[in-house]
């Protein structure tokens, strides 16, 4: 069961930022302060991510440099200086990667994730598998009492569309494929809407076992480690830890 604690976003919010911006900021700011110094850091994809990268930036002599899961996210880290490492090269060099940061479409209360809204997915489980530590953050908005209100991506094989979608339609799920979208991986998104998904992890099992799904969205087999969650009155710090 997830510990509860709350802390004060440690800066302010920029005064052009909307509300719901400023609190995504705040989310991103705070993790700052689960950076372990000199390392490399995961990083993640998505406008809230964008907000971490930004700030991360202001910080770039307290970390080594970075491992991205995306290429928007690597266009981004490049334009502001930070370093951005292959994860090969990271790991063939032993270099610890503390922790990853990255955002979610939905947060349980067991920090169980829905995410891949933005489609990078894929890279996102495998940084997300190198680091020791999955740190997501939130606004408020993400969470909810069971996952499945927000469509699940899922990133299949283009020969494999039509067999996974019959498969999602199976389990109850009204599917659509993300018009135009190719995934940094040159594959293709089904959006799986209508899952009541009150076992994430079982679900998440036995879709990896499905021909021609390269990754399912449920990030429940190794959930959030700890979750900054962004209100008007702070940010939320909950973790895993076996407490
Ligand atoms: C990217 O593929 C996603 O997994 C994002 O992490 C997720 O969609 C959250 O994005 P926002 O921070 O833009 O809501």
């Amino acid at each position: 069961m997830a510990r509860m604690t709350t802390d004060s976003p440690s800066g302010a919010a920029q005064p052009a930022l909307t509300p719901q911006e400023a609190l995504k900021r705040a989310a991103a700011r705070a993790a700052l302060d689960e950076l372990v110094d000199g390392t490399i850091v995961g990083v993640g994809t998505g406008s809230t991510v964008n907000h971490f990268i930004d700030v991360l930036a202001e910080r770039q002599t307290r970390y080594r440099g970075a491992v991205s899961s995306s290429e928007a996210s690597t266009r981004r880290m490049q334009a502001l200086g930070i370093p951005v490492f292959d994860l090969n090269e990271v790991v063939d060099n032993g270099w610890p990667i503390p922790v990853y940061v990255d955002g979610a479409d939905e947060l349980n209360c067991d920090l169980e994730m829905i995410k891949g809204g933005g489609g990078a997915l894929t890279r996102e489980k495998i940084v997300a598998a190198a680091a020791d530590r999955f740190i997501c953050i939130v606004d408020r908005s993400k969470l909810v009492d069971m996952l499945g209100q927000f469509p699940l991506p899922v990133e299949v094989i283009p020969m494999a569309r039509a067999s996974i979608a019959a498969r999602l339609r199976e389990l109850g799920a009204q599917v659509t494929e993300r018009e135009g979208f190719v995934t940094d991986n040159g594959n293709r998104i089904l959006d799986a809407a209508g899952l009541r998904i009150e076992r994430p992890a079982q679900l998440e099992r036995a879709m990896n076992d499905w021909a021609g799904v390269v990754t399912v969205g449920l990030f429940a087999i190794k959930a959030a480690d700890v979750a900054l969650i962004a209100t008007p009155e702070g940010v939320e710090r909950r973790s895993r830890a076996l407490d």
